[in-house]
């Protein structure tokens, strides 16, 4: 049986939810192997799904484990969810912004998956930052400090929990169906009123091309709605890796200055536009109105206090980060304008240098990473400094100037 739904599969046919709830429940009770699971994932991302066999696995995700209720907390909850890039640390940052401006926020954020980085991974690069709250801790901490960020709770869509974990290292992550289930799932589940997802496209992002984000916006829309949720997307690009940092303490302070106000690059702009859009679903009022909100929340500095006062409730001191003393610094072997800055060799790189995972055991190293001391249409010559690479272990860098695309003038 197991096999022949992995058969079935393989030859482009259609899957009962009968056969996906044998197939993917007997995963989670262990009766599906690793192996057998990472089969049908595979021929799943070959041979695509319908509509309706998305639907259908969304539901046997969510019914996997509970669904979180948050109705005895004051307000409307926008929760916000990102396909995932490279250097995307917006969360950190949208979070104390919403948060500031009278919206609560309850996140659940997720590991690193494939080339992309995770929220919680850069949250634990924060000493003493926990997020494993139990649900009396997220509720106590909304009421207290109206923001928390903290891992799924171990009983919300566990069953995603478990194949996340297993599609980021058997190459079975880029499948709009996969990501459409694993991220709604987890957003109903979540208990939001209204749910916001950022869909990065470009080649920095699990989706390369815009007809393929548009087809996952549709199809994401259309589960949210069988739910009753609000569900907005917007679809912004991740040509070049976001910000200035990629890893995760480095992370973690870029989020901090951008706060602070002490950089401001397209990363500022993307945060403005992802907080408006949460702050007019919570508040039902016009992007303009909440786009002059959160600027002023940034400008006042409202919401970097609120970054400093949720990372010390959730136990974490920022003063006692650490990045890797070990620095290379990569020069310009040209002269000219940098027209691209090429996301994902930058995101293979930081895997390489531990800011990720190979393996589902691998352990991340929180230290290292690279900061981009240049930027999309910045001028260089030649012996400019482009990046600082932090690293621990050898690996050869020499290609690593040539991720940047130079023009001549
Ligand atoms: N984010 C998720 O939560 N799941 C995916 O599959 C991809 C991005």
């Amino acid at each position: 049986m197991i096999v022949d739904i992995i058969n079935k599969k393989r030859l482009g046919k259609i899957l009962s939810k009968e056969e996906l709830k044998f197939f993917f429940e007997g995963y989670l009770n262990g009766k599906v192997t690793d192996y057998q699971m990472s089969s049908l994932l595979m021929a799943i991302c070959i041979n695509n799904m319908t509509d309706k066999e998305i639907f259908d696995l969304t539901d046997i995700f969510i019914k996997s484990g509970e669904v979180l209720d948050f109705s005895d907390i004051e307000g409307i909850k926008v929760d916000k969810h990102s396909t995932g890039g490279v250097g995307d640390k917006t969360t950190m940052i949208i979070a104390p912004i919403v948060s500031s401006l009278g919206v609560p926020v309850v996140k659940m954020s997720g590991r690193g998956l494939g080339f992309t980085g995770g929220t919680i991974d850069k949250l634990e690069s924060i000493p003493g930052f926990r997020t494993d709250l139990n649900l009396d801790e997220i509720k106590k901490q909304v009421k207290e400090i109206g923001m928390v960020v903290t891992s799924q709770t171990a009983n919300l869509a566990p069953m995603d929990k478990k194949i996340y974990a297993l599609r980021d290292v058997t190459g079975t992550v880029e499948s709009i169906p996969l990501i459409a289930t694993s991220i709604m799932s987890k957003k109903i589940a979540s208990g939001a009123d209204k749910i916001l997802i950022d869909i990065k496209v470009g080649t920095g992002a699990l989706l390369k091309t815009e007809k393929e984000a548009e087809k996952l916006k549709k199809i994401m829309i259309q589960i949210g709605n069988f739910y009753n949720k609000e569900v907005r997307c917007l679809i912004t690009n991740m040509d070049n890796p976001l910000g200035t940092s990629i890893g995760n303490s480095l992370e973690v302070l870029e989020a901090r200055d951008i706060l602070l106000g002490k950089e401001k690059n397209s990363l500022t702009d993307l945060c403005i536009e992802l907080s408006s859009n949460m702050v007019s679903m919570a508040k039902n009022i016009s992007i303009t109105e909440a786009v002059q909100q959160v600027k002023k929340a940034l400008s006042s500095k409202i919401a970097y206090q609120k970054f400093l006062e949720f990372i010390k409730c959730q136990g974490g001191d920022i003063e006692k980060i650490q990045i890797s003393p070990k620095v290379v610094k990569i020069y310009s072997k040209k002269q000219g304008i940098i027209k691209k800055i090429d996301a994902l060799k930058f995101g293979k790189l930081s895997v390489l240098l531990g800011a990720g995972r190979k393996n589902k055991e691998d352990k991340i190293n929180p230290t290292v990473g690279i900061k981009l001391e240049k930027l999309v249409n910045d001028k260089v010559n030649i012996g400019d400094c482009l990046c600082k690479i932090y690293l621990d272990n050898e690996i050869n860098l020499d290609e690593v100037d040539q991720y940047f695309k130079i023009e001549e003038e």
